[in-house]
């Protein structure tokens, strides 16, 4: 998907820039027209639910994307239907349950939005840098609705192109290649670690599916499966598994994904220029049953199949002295997942990244996205000095690559060091009082020795 995403997403641009100053400016796609909306308001255009691959139903669904067919110029000033939902695990609520939409899931999702400023501000620019927003949702959940990308221009005051894309999520975006049992290949068995693991899993919850096992092409047997039949096993297929995981990641698998990423990180295979990372305090906490006692050793063996006695031993004894059972248990979960894996990106990018800690608290995963996107509901620290520090560190990475050339120099945001001068970072938090804490931090050496110690273990962990 991603390089005719970048051909179409260049096509969108080339279109608009020769379309100029319309009021309701058309792009010609060649398979179809269509037609932006400007918002009054703010000058800002939008071009809403535009096709970018073919609908993937019938004999395309369980195939990569395909190019779309030509149709009628349409109308894009609404964003179009999300893709069908899954869930982790069996989470008591959904961290990534999307925002008020009327848009009702569908398989028939593959659309992206463009918003762009419509009268840069100064000299008019016919080429501005683009941010690509891809969704949260652990490959089983989430949409683009629930997003206002007009903050995000606004906030990089009226510098940049903002896409949003969906792809399909849960069953409905793994390829047949993952469904060994029904392609007539037994792949599966030379996965490595979780990939094999959940090969197996999504395989056991096929054959279970009957109507199709007995039939002569399962395959196609599942393409004819009504959108709702599928869509019942699919949630069926994501509650199953342990607690605040998600059986839909993407895996080793030899062939499209041919390393574990901390490898790739480790010997500086990126493609990337620079590297702006954020995490929060306490990524874990949301993804850890909080009502189940359990060691961190237990836990470890449960996240990781991977795992046996002599890792889940390793964890233990990292974390002993780290509050009670619960808390290390969330630091398990944050920590292996979410930050260590920060700190591997980082690596890899020398000189040219910079990291940054959301705290303000509770700090949990997912909660600085409302400080990107601050214009429509409030975010809880509703501070203007903290919000556009924090949003404009984002937008001045994008236009520039670097957190210390500001859109606006005005913002408290001191000088950010990149990550491996001295290991800083920038600390976003606020006080008991509600003053904004925005400033330069030093990693903790204790976690870099912990993520050094979860590096080691890749192996078991398939990171
Ligand atoms: C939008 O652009 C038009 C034409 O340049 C201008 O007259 C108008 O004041 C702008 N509106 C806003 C809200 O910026
Ligand atoms: C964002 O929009 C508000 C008005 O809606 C404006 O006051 C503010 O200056 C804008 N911020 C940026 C960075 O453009
Ligand atoms: C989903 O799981 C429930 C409970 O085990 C079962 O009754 C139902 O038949 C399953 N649905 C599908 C479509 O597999
Ligand atoms: C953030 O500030 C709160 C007080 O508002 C404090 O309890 C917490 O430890 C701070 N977090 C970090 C990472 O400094």
């Amino acid at each position: 998907m991603g390089l005719h995403l970048r051909i179409i997403i260049a096509t969108v641009l080339l279109a608009v820039s020769l379309a100029g100053a319309q009021t309701s400016p058309i792009v010609d796609l060649g398979y179809a027209q269509y037609q932006g909306v400007v918002n009054p308001a703010n000058n800002i255009t939008h071009f809403l639910g535009i096709r970018y691959a073919a609908a993937p139903l019938g004999d395309l669904r369980f195939r990569g994307a395909a190019t779309a067919g030509q149709h009628d110029r349409c109308t894009a000033g609404h964003e179009r239907a999300q893709c069908l939902q899954g869930t982790s695990g069996t989470s008591p609520t959904n961290p990534f349950e999307t925002r008020a939409t009327e848009d009702i899931p569908a398989e028939d999702c593959l659309f992206l939005n463009v918003y762009y400023p419509s009268n840069a501000v100064g000299a008019p620019r016919s080429k501005l840098p683009t941010l690509v927003w891809i969704h949260g949702g652990g490959y089983v959940s989430g949409a683009a609705s629930g997003y206002d990308e007009e903050d995000i221009i606004n906030q990089s005051a009226r510098g940049v192109v903002v896409v949003s894309i969906q792809y399909r999520l849960g069953v409905f975006g793994k390829p047949a290649i993952f469904f060994p049992r029904f392609f007539g290949s037994s792949r599966w068995v030379q996965l490595q670690g979780k990939a094999s693991f959940l090969a197996f899993e999504i395989h056991i919850e096929y054959i279970k599916y009957n109507s199709c096992t007995s039939a002569t092409d399962p395959m196609s047997c599942l393409r004819a499966v009504d959108a709702n039949t599928l869509r019942a096993v699919n949630t069926n297929i994501t509650a199953a598994p342990f607690f605040g995981t998600f059986v839909m990641v993407p895996v080793v698998d030899g062939v499209f994904i041919q390393q574990r990423p901390t490898l790739s990180l480790a010997e500086g295979k990126v493609n990337g220029e620079a590297l702006l990372s954020v995490a929060n305090s306490f990524e874990g906490t949301i993804f850890v049953n909080q009502n189940v006692a359990i060691t961190a050793a237990q836990y470890s063996l449960e996240l990781f199949p991977g795992f046996g006695t002599d890792q889940a031993d390793i964890v233990s004894a990292m974390y002993a002295n780290d509050g009670d059972e619960l808390f290390q248990v969330n630091a398990v979960q944050g920590e292996s997942i979410f930050i260590c894996p920060t700190y591997y990106l980082l690596n890899a990018f020398p000189g040219r990244s910079f990291k940054g800690e959301f705290a303000i608290p509770p700090g949990l995963h997912g909660e600085d996205i409302a400080y990107y996107f601050p214009g429509g509901v409030a975010p809880p620290f509703n501070n203007p000095a903290f919000i556009d520090a924090f949003a404009q560190s984002f937008t001045s990475f994008i236009v520039n690559q670097d957190p210390n050339l500001k859109v606006d120099p005005t913002t408290i945001t001191p000088h950010w060091n990149a990550f491996d001068n001295l290991y800083t970072e920038m600390l976003f938090n606020k006080t008991a009082d509600n003053e904004p804490v925005v400033q330069p931090i030093f990693a903790s050496g204790d976690l870099l020795e912990r993520c050094a110690v979860w590096d080691s273990m890749g192996i078991f962990t398939s990171q």
